[in-house]
């Protein structure tokens, strides 16, 4: 159903997905048999709260190549899961980071305060584990950054949508910058930009399935497969080929989640 899409024998590294949303439940077994016989090396699903981090667990053991996160999403702050509950599932041997985690201004921006003590704690969580976090900024640069500054946790700041400027002070800090489908889109932007002048090293891609599907695919149902389009405009606008941006992103998140 999916190898024409998947037709692929490069190493896809997929940093930041969540399958454990409902529209993959009828296909999700062939579609991670297909994805793995097609170049996809790793993946790991993200959760939200409690309950999809529990799910992503669950994943990582059913399948030798998804890793989990787990994490409290500045939209589930009202979720009731806690960060103690995170810390606890988050010393499950396939669990490689905490996420996804962050602020949220455009969503939600009526608890700035309780989603940066949430941050925080989680940040803290991942420092006293050794893990690292993945980081979700929506209209909230200024905050998400002070907070990396203070705090300095190793991470990647996922389907990166800030600006030259930011990218350089993320870049400084260490810290690895997840590419998605929406450099893709005809209205990416400033993203081209970012994408140029990051350094090989903290280059990630990504592609938040099911959300954010790249073009051809832009508005359908996303999965880790599709991510050879978006390696593809990365190398356009790095003068690279899609087979070195793939090799080269496969290594980078392996030594960030620390599996082989
Ligand atoms: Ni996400």
């Amino acid at each position: 159903m999916y190898s024409e899409d998947l037709k692929n024998s490069y190493p896809i590294f997929d940093t930041h997905c969540h399958y454990e949303d409902e529209r993959f439940d009828p296909i999700r077994d062939e579609l991670f048999r297909e994805m793995h016989q097609n170049g996809v090396c790793g993946i790991v699903t993200c959760g939200c709260d409690q309950n999809s981090s529990k799910a992503a667990i669950k994943m990582a053991e059913d399948y030798d190549f998804v890793y989990a996160a787990v994490g409290i999403h500045p939209g589930s702050i009202d979720s009731g899961t806690t960060p103690e509950q995170i810390r606890e599932l988050a010393q499950h041997p396939k669990c490689v980071a905490i996420g996804e985690i962050g602020l949220d201004y455009y969503w939600v921006s009526d608890n700035k305060e309780k989603q940066i003590e949430i941050f925080e704690k989680q940040i803290a969580i991942a420092k006293e584990l050794d893990l690292p976090i993945i980081i979700h900024d929506r209209d909230a640069h200024g905050d998400t950054l002070e907070i990396l500054k203070k705090h300095k946790p190793k991470g990647v700041v996922h389907c990166y949508s800030g600006s030259v400027e930011m990218a350089e002070e993320l870049i400084k800090l260490g810290l690895y910058i997840g590419v998605g489908g929406v450099i893709t889109f005809k209205n990416a932007k400033k993203l081209p930009d970012v994408v140029k002048m990051i350094p090989d090293e903290l280059l990630l891609v990504e592609t938040d399935c099911p959300y954010l599907a790249p073009e051809p695919y832009r508005g359908k149902l996303c999965h880790s497969g599709l991510i050879k389009y978006t390696a593809e405009k990365i190398a356009e606008i790095r003068g690279k080929t899609p087979e070195q941006i793939l090799t080269l992103t496969a290594k980078n998140a392996k030594i960030l989640y620390n599996v082989k």
